[in-house]
């Protein structure tokens, strides 16, 4: 199938059975997708290693080369997006600084935030910081659940909200490197379970905006990033079931990241080509040479089929983001090959996608 085609999909809710009733009731038609620029904030998740600072920082960099306003939001506890584009990269602290022309990033920590909050709500300065370092409060941030992720994404609907001089918004796009999935999913739910605890009151004020923005399948976009392998895929799979079912978040592609480059088709037809006697002095010896081909064209259609797995499981097109052979470090050169993210999704056809791997 051609993504490139103006066409409707079919877009299942993930709550009932392809197939059934309720799911022929609930399906949607919606229009084929468009880029990701179209976004204004982009919640980028999956579990840990999967690549979601490198797929934030290049989204980052394709969309500050497209003349975006991007900020780029850390969440980790330790920073690790500067050192992408930073040889000797310096602390982002939670003010952030401007890592390039049109994009700043920032580390969104917990603890700031909320002092931030309490000082803005009461007005009170030097008081506040006070009060929030004590032992006391301290313990009894540790023990509520859920002030981490409310506070973090109150901050940044706050900063989604921030305009410049003119009324113009200071930021087009806010991404957002989420917690490692599990902790990136409850992140986004609890100001829906803010909002049912406490009916009232700027606390509750706080969480339906932060809501309101989390669900605006206009504006907000959840983004799983995966790898093209059996693990992750499932795990992926479990995640947009759950982001669809709990959350109620748009989510309309998959980042598969790390798809390895296709093997030179043309490579195997010359190697049969040589005298079958031929030696190198240093390469491996002709046979091995062939195996080598072989194991990445093997490689190469089981990652294709787990790319098309994915999509399967999740019903959504995919983006593929290529396995970066100098690695993410700042001089890698990684951010010449960042503009793929910005490439419409396509629908990998499971039928011919690594057929040869089975
Ligand atoms: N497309 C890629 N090509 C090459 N290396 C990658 C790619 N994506 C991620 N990596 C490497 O994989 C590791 C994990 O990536 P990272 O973005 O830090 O994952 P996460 O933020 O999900 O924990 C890092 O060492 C990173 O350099
Ligand atoms: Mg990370």
């Amino acid at each position: 199938m051609n993504a490139g085609r103006a066409r409707l999909i079919l877009h299942t809710d993930g709550f009932s059975p392809p197939g059934s009733c309720a799911w022929h009731t609930r399906q949607k038609l919606i229009p084929a997708r468009g880029s990701l620029l179209k976004y204004r904030l982009i919640v980028v998740t999956g579990k840990g290693g999967v690549g979601k600072t490198t797929v934030s920082c290049a989204l980052a960099e394709a969309a500050r080369r497209a003349g975006k306003r991007v900020l780029l939001a850390e969440t980790a506890a330790i920073e690790s997006a500067a050192s992408r584009f930073e040889a000797r990269p310096a602390p982002l602290g939670y003010s952030g600084r401007v890592l390039r022309p049109g994009l700043h990033a920032m580390r969104v920590d917990p603890h700031e935030a909320l002092a931030d909050y309490v000082r803005l709500q009461t007005g009170l300065g030097a008081v506040t910081d006070r009060v929030l370092q004590t032992k006391t409060f301290q313990q009894f941030l540790e023990a509520a659940p859920g002030w981490r992720e409310l506070i973090t994404l109150g901050r940044i609907w706050h900063l989604e909200q921030q305009r410049d001089d003119r009324g113009e918004p200071l930021y087009d796009l806010l991404i957002v490197d989420a917690p490692a999935t599990g902790h990136g999913l409850t992140f986004l739910d609890v100001p829906r379970v803010v909002q049912q605890a406490v009916r009232a009151g700027p606390l509750s004020r706080h969480a339906g905006w932060v809501e309101e923005l989390v669900h605006d399948r206009e504006r907000t976009l959840l983004l799983p990033v995966t790898l093209p392998e059996e693990l992750p895929v499932t795990e992926t799979a479990e995640l947009v079931e759950r982001a669809r079912a709990e959350i109620d978040i748009a989510v309309d592609r998959i980042i598969v990241n790390r798809l390895p480059a296709h093997p030179d088709a043309g490579l195997g037809t010359a190697l049969e080509a040589l005298p079958k006697d031929l030696t190198f002095e240093v390469l491996p010896a002709l046979c091995d040479l062939r195996k080598i081909i072989e194991h990445a064209h093997h490689r190469n259609a089981l990652a294709r089929a787990q790319r098309a797995r994915v999509s399967e499981r999740c019903q959504l097109p995919v983006v593929d983001m290529p396995n970066l052979p100098n690695g993410c470090g700042a001089k890698s050169g990684w951010a010449g090959r960042a503009h793929h993210l910005l490439e419409d999704p396509v629908w990998p056809d499971a039928a011919t996608e690594g057929a040869s791997a089975a």
